[in-house]
């Protein structure tokens, strides 16, 4: 599928601000996809559709994961809208065609990540935190500088903004989301 016909997708089915978010992902991913020597086309692709569930209710996520046999962890029992990830993927393939397993992986992965991502899973992870559009974060001209230079520690970096943001408002944090942060902290 052409990218302007999936930008276009998106632009009707995401609010506005969503969508500014997801061509900021898509940019960002490509950028760094060229910088670390991935495929653009790949990049732009997923960066296009990771948020592409990002507007269906916990309801509606819920029912989407028993019609695509889609498993529910705990985690994602009492924080449903992480479920926007595997639904997105899931949609990615049913809806915009994509057969491409890491596109795939790389929008299942792009919210909690996961131990051993590959390049394309950590460029739209990284990309989805560091995007032009998003309010400032703690430390994110770091976070900025790593992407570029050195990515497993940009995903690192973000992994324990993220975990400190979720214990600070005393939110359930996701095991895979743990996982992820010891496997990038061992390996910096
Ligand atoms: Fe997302
Ligand atoms: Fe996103």
């Amino acid at each position: 599928m052409k990218l302007e016909q999936l930008r276009k997708s998106m632009k009707m089915v995401l609010k506005e601000t969503r969508y500014q978010h997801v061509l900021g992902v898509e940019e960002v991913s490509v950028d760094l996809a060229v910088i670390h020597g991935c495929n653009p086309r790949k990049a732009a692709i997923a960066g296009i559709l990771h948020d592409c569930a990002k507007s269906l209710s916990d309801e509606e996520l819920l029912s989407e994961c028993m019609k695509y046999s889609l498993p529910i962890s705990e985690g994602e029992r009492k924080s449903v809208y992480l479920l926007h990830a595997k639904v997105g993927a899931a949609y990615a393939k049913d809806k915009y065609g994509v057969e491409d397993d890491d596109i795939l992986n790389a929008i299942t992965y792009h919210t909690t990540g996961r131990q051993g991502m590959s390049l394309l899973e950590k460029i739209v992870f990284t990309a989805d935190y560091i995007e032009p559009n998003r309010k400032p974060l703690p430390r994110i001209e770091e976070i900025r500088k790593a992407a570029y230079d050195y990515l497993d520690l940009a995903v690192y970096l973000i992994l324990e903004n993220t975990l400190d943001y979720l214990k600070s408002i005393g939110a359930f944090i996701d095991t895979r989301t743990n996982e992820t942060y010891a496997y990038y902290k061992n390996i910096i």
